[in-house]
């Protein structure tokens, strides 16, 4: 009895959660990101929103995010690196994506 009910007053708080803030998308949990990043909040690194806003008006951008992400690197937003996440080239189609979607969170 008692699970069910702590299991009740879970799902509500899930709800609550993702009803505040935009999701990450599945993508972004499929690919990891999401242990690292959030939509507005700073984690492991950057809000992705923060990101959108620094490279607003940026042409090159979404090319120099894609290699980023990709092969990683660190040094712009703080001491902490973020880790290749495409060293071998198989998942571009995705980062692709997930780039395209962080630029388009600056509205
Ligand atoms: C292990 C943690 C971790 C994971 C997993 C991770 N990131 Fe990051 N990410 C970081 C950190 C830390 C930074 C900041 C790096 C810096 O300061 O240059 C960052 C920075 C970024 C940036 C900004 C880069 C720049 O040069 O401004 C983008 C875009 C990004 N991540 C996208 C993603 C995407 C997309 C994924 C999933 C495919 C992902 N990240 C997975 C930790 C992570």
């Amino acid at each position: 009895m008692k699970s069910i009910i702590v299991s009740i007053a879970a799902a509500g708080l899930m709800v609550a959660g993702s009803a505040m803030a935009t999701d990450m998308p599945d993508l972004a949990k499929k690919l990891g990101c999401a242990a690292c990043h959030s939509i507005d909040k700073k984690m492991v690194g950057p809000a992705w929103m923060d990101i959108a806003k620094k490279y607003k008006g940026d042409a090159g951008a979404e090319a120099k995010l894609i290699t980023k992400v990709s092969n990683g690197g660190g040094g712009v937003w703080g001491k902490v690196p973020m880790p290749a996440i495409d060293p071998s080239g198989k998942k571009q189609d995705g980062i692709k994506q997930l780039v395209q979607f962080i630029l388009s969170l600056d509205k």
